[in-house]
C-alpha cells in the first residue's frame, strides 16, 4: 500500500506534547504533515502557540461544493514504560497485519487516513484541515484558536477519526463522547516528615487522609459517586437509543482485560456504565516511604490525580467545583487540602441520524458489506464540543482503531485491514457528499 511508507515515517517521529524535552520534535511532525498536504495541493498556515503549533490547511476547489473539516492531533502519549515494548516505539514495526508504534492508532494513523484518502480524489469537494499537537494535554490553545476562527474553519461536516470501532471488522459510527474533569489533591499534614515513633499518635498522617478521602467519595456497595450534585445533569438514556445499542460482549471484555467482574455502578449495565454514565477514579497516588525495605516516617505530604469522566450535560469545570467544595467539606482538620485543576473536556452527543452521518453508514457498508453499527465512546476529545458550538456543523466520529490497540499503553498498534478500509471509506464518503 502506498500510504504505508509515509506513514512510518510520521511514527517514527517522538511527538510527545506533554514532555519539553520533545518540544521540536512535536513541531518537525507539524511540519511534516504541512509538507503533505502542501503536496497534494492544500495551502497551509502554521499558527504558532505558547505551547505546539495548529496546522490548518485548506483545498477549496468551489464555492458551491460541500466543505468538510477534517481534525486530528499530530502529538502523542509518552512511550513509557519503554521495556513492555515489542519493538521500539519511534520504530514503526509491521508484524501480523498491524503497524506497532506509539500513535499508530492515537492518533497519527488515523489522521493520515484521511491525509491519504484524497490521493487522486476526483470528488468536488472542499477540504479543510484543523491539526494540533496538545491533544494529549487538553488542547489548551486549539479551544481559544477555535473560538476565534469560526469564519476559516466554517463547513458543512466536521469529521474526525480519533477512536475505535466498537469490535474487529465492525464499521463503526460514533455519536457520543465522554467529556472529563481531572483533578491533583495534595494534603500537608506537619510541616516536616516525622519519626513514626517519636510523633506517632498526636500527628497528622496525609495518607491516611487521603484514604479517608477516596472512601467518601464513592460508595463500596452501589459504586455511586457521593459527591453531591454529581449526577444532577446527567441525561438519562432514552428508550430509543438503548435500541440503537449492540449487545456488548462480556465475556470477551472480561478476558481482554483478565478480570473476572467488571465492577461500576449498580443498576446499569456495562456499556452504559462506558456509554453513558460519569465515573471517578483515582489515577495515581502518592506520599510517604515507596523505597525498598521500612522507613519509619509519617510523611509530611500525599497527594493523588483524580479523573472523572462526565456525560451530557455535566459541564467539567462545574464538577470540579463540586467535587473540590466535597473535599474541602469532609477534609479532617489538622491538614492543608490543596486541589488542582487540570485539564478538562465537555462531554459530546451527536445526531447520529444527520444527513452526514447517513452517507458515512452508506459508504461504511458500502466498503465493509455490512452496515455500521451505532457507539459511543468512553474517551475524551476536548475540540469536538468546542467545533460543535463555534461551528453549528454536524460532526461525523469516525473511529479507525480497535479497542484493543493499546491507547497510550506499551505495544500501541493499528490493524492494516482498519487503515485500508478506513481510507476507502472516507474516500466514498467525499464521493457520496458530491453527489448528494
Ligand atoms: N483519542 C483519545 C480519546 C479517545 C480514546 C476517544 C478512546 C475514544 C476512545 C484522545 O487522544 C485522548 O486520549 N484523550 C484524552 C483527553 C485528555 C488528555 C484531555 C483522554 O480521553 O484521556
Ligand atoms: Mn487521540
Ligand atoms: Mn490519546
Amino acid at each position: 500500500m502506498s500510504a504505508l511508507e509515509p506513514l512510518l515515517e510520521f511514527l517514527s517521529i517522538p511527538s510527545v506534547s506533554t514532555d519539553p524535552a520533545h518540544k521540536e520534535d512535536v513541531r518537525k511532525a507539524a511540519l511534516w504533515l504541512e509538507a503533505k498536504l502542501q503536496a497534494l495541493g492544500f495551502r497551509t498556515e502554521l499558527h504558532e502557540t505558547p505551547l505546539h503549533p495548529i496546522l490548518y490547511a485548506e483545498r477549496l476547489l468551489d464555492e458551491s461544493a460541500p466543505t468538510v473539516l477534517v481534525y486530528g492531533h499530530y502529538d502523542v502519549q509518552p512511550p513509557d514504560p519503554l521495556e513492555l515494548w515489542e519493538s521500539p516505539p519511534f520504530s514503526p514495526t509491521l508484524r501480523d497485519g498491524r503497524i506497532y508504534a506509539r500513535g499508530a492508532s492515537d492518533d497519527k494513523g488515523q489522521l493520515w487516513a484521511h491525509v491519504a484518502a484524497l490521493e487522486g480524489l476526483s470528488a468536488r469537494v472542499n477540504v479543510k484541515f484543523l491539526v494540533e499537537g496538545e491533544e494529549e494535554i487538553g488542547s489548551p490553545s486549539l479551544l481559544p484558536f477555535v473560538r476565534a476562527s469560526r469564519e476559516k474553519l466554517r463547513a458543512d461536516v466536521v469529521l474526525i477519526s480519533d477512536g475505535a470501532m466498537f469490535a474487529p471488522l465492525t464499521p463503526t459510527l460514533t455519536y457520543g463522547l465522554r467529556g472529563l474533569a481531572y483533578l491533583e489533591v495534595r494534603l500537608q499534614g506537619a510541616k516536616r516528615d516525622l519519626h513514626s515513633g517519636a510523633f506517632g499518635g498526636v500527628a497528622p498522617n496525609p495518607i491516611q487522609a487521603l484514604g479517608w478521602f477516596l472512601a467518601k467519595l464513592k460508595d463500596e456497595g452501589t459504586g455511586r459517586v457521593l459527591i453531591p450534585g454529581f449526577y444532577d445533569r446527567v441525561r438519562p438514556v432514552s428508550e430509543e437509543e438503548r435500541r440503537l445499542w449492540p449487545p456488548l460482549d462480556e465475556a470477551a471484555l472480561k478476558g481482554e482485560l483478565g478480570v473476572e467482574v467488571l465492577p461500576g455502578e449498580e443498576g446499569y449495565s456495562p456499556l452504559e456504565r462506558l456509554w453513558a454514565r460519569p465515573t471517578l477514579d483515582p489515577n495515581g497516588i502518592w506520599g510517604g516511604y515507596q523505597g525498598e525495605g521500612s522507613k519509619t516516617v509519617i510523611p509530611a505530604e500525599a497527594g493523588m490525580k483524580l479523573s472523572m469522566r462526565l456525560v451530557p450535560d455535566q459541564d467539567p469545570e462545574e464538577v470540579a467545583a463540586l467535587a473540590e467544595a466535597y473535599l474541602r467539606a469532609v477534609c479532617p482538620p489538622g491538614y492543608t487540602l490543596k486541589v488542582l485543576r487540570l485539564h478538562g473536556g465537555k462531554p459530546v452527543l451527536t445526531d447520529p441520524h444527520s444527513p452526514p452521518m447517513r452517507l458515512m453508514a452508506k459508504a461504511l457498508e458500502e466498503v465493509w458489506g455490512r452496515p455500521p453499527v451505532y457507539a459511543r465512546e468512553g474517551g475524551t476529545i476536548p475540540v469536538v464540543a468546542e467545533l460543535q458550538d463555534a461551528l453549528h456543523a454536524p460532526v461525523v466520529l469516525l473511529g479507525l482503531g480497535l479497542p484493543d490497540d493499546n491507547l497510550h499503553a506499551p505495544n500501541e498498534k493499528l490493524d492494516l485491514v482498519n487503515l485500508e478500509k478506513g481510507i476507502a471509506v472516507i474516500r466514498r464518503f467525499y464521493e457520496l457528499l458530491s453527489e448528494a
